[in-house]
């Protein structure tokens, strides 16, 4: 009960500053509710959303070498993931782990409880002999409870890093190389620059899941906050700097308008064509992989990508 109040008060208090701030932008972190993570996993369907299937691709393509990084020195480790979803990619590695007969027990954490009683749910029927804990709640206290004796794998799929902005990206692995020991690892899912239209399209698309995703925030905001949105007087727009690496998601207001929100006891104004951001999808090149490693104290053990070069999965240790 109590954790639930601290999230919808983060929620009230994260609107309220993006709301406030010029330009304004709300928070990507809040497209999580079910309705969201429903319209996720079709965002994930689509076509022009090759990500999964990159990633997926990795994964099938090169478990055993993976694998074999992982290993080490053939002590027991705990595989955590932090933000598991469905687990739809992380089950080739499961299932390739449980074949060998490798000691090791999978700890999905994820802040949506429904997601991870599915999760765990699905992963006994698929894989009965596959030892598995799912937890809820804040990625960081949880791994620090868990620091004891078994060595530590932290899986961060999907390019789900690339929410963050650059520097707020380097505290966040900070603060997980806080958390984790010496012969501990992370495996991180990368999004690589690429063909500016294909990267474009992926959140452009003509079915409309990726302007429903965005649009899903403000119902939220709607239902939880007592939010006066009108769906109909914003439209999902996208913008990628090929430059920069970055595509950015935003909605903006059809018209001048004043929208209220009741929790927050504050109204708000839009100007005709205002721009919202909703949120940011950084794409990375080596380059920005290792500064990235380098600055938040970590170094790359290996690289795994696709044969497209679409997408990359890059293993590190802490720095020595
Ligand atoms: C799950 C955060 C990696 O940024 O590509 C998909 C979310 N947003 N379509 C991404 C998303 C719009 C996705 N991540």
């Amino acid at each position: 009960m109590k954790e639930q109040m601290t999230i919808v008060d983060d929620f009230a208090k994260d609107t309220l500053a993006g709301l406030a701030s010029f330009p304004k932008s709300l928070s990507s972190k809040y497209f999580y509710n079910d309705i969201g993570s429903r319209i996720f996993q079709d965002i994930m369907q689509m076509p022009e959303y090759y990500l999964t299937d990159c990633e997926l691709e990795v994964f099938t393509s090169q478990h055993n070498e993976i694998l074999s990084a992982f290993k080490a020195d053939n002590k027991a480790f705990e595989l955590i993931e932090l933000g598991a979803g469905d687990g739809l990619k992380t089950k080739v590695l499961l299932s390739s782990l449980v074949n060998q007969k490798i000691d090791f027990k999978y700890i999905p954490i994820d802040i949506s409880k429904q997601a991870v009683a599915d999760l765990v749910q699905d992963l006994k029927n698929q894989i009965p002999d596959l030892p598995v804990e799912g937890i809820v709640g804040d990625y960081f206290k949880l791994i620090k409870k868990l620091n004891g004796q078994y060595r530590k794998i932290i899986l961060f799929f999907g390019s789900n890093i690339g929410n963050f902005e650059w520097n707020e990206s380097i505290r966040f692995l900070q603060h997980l190389r806080s958390v984790i020991n010496i012969d501990d690892m992370v495996f991180i899912g990368f999004d690589l620059k690429k063909d500016p239209e294909l990267i474009l399209n992926a959140y452009n698309d003509p079915s409309g899941h990726t302007a429903a995703f965005n649009l899903n925030l403000l119902k939220r905001i709607n239902d939880e906050l007592g939010g006066h949105f009108d769906l109909l007087d914003f439209v999902h727009q996208e913008v990628y700097d090929e430059q920069t690496g970055t595509a950015k998601s935003y909605l903006m207001s059809r018209k001048k308008q004043s929208v209220s929100i009741e929790k927050l006891g504050k109204a708000f104004e839009f100007e005709a064509g205002e721009k919202m951001l909703m949120e940011m999808s950084q794409k990375y090149d080596l380059e920005l992989i290792d500064e990235l490693a380098e600055k938040s104290g970590f170094q790359i053990v290996r690289n795994f990508m696709d044969s497209r070069q679409y997408f990359m999965n890059s293993l590190w240790k802490l720095k020595s």
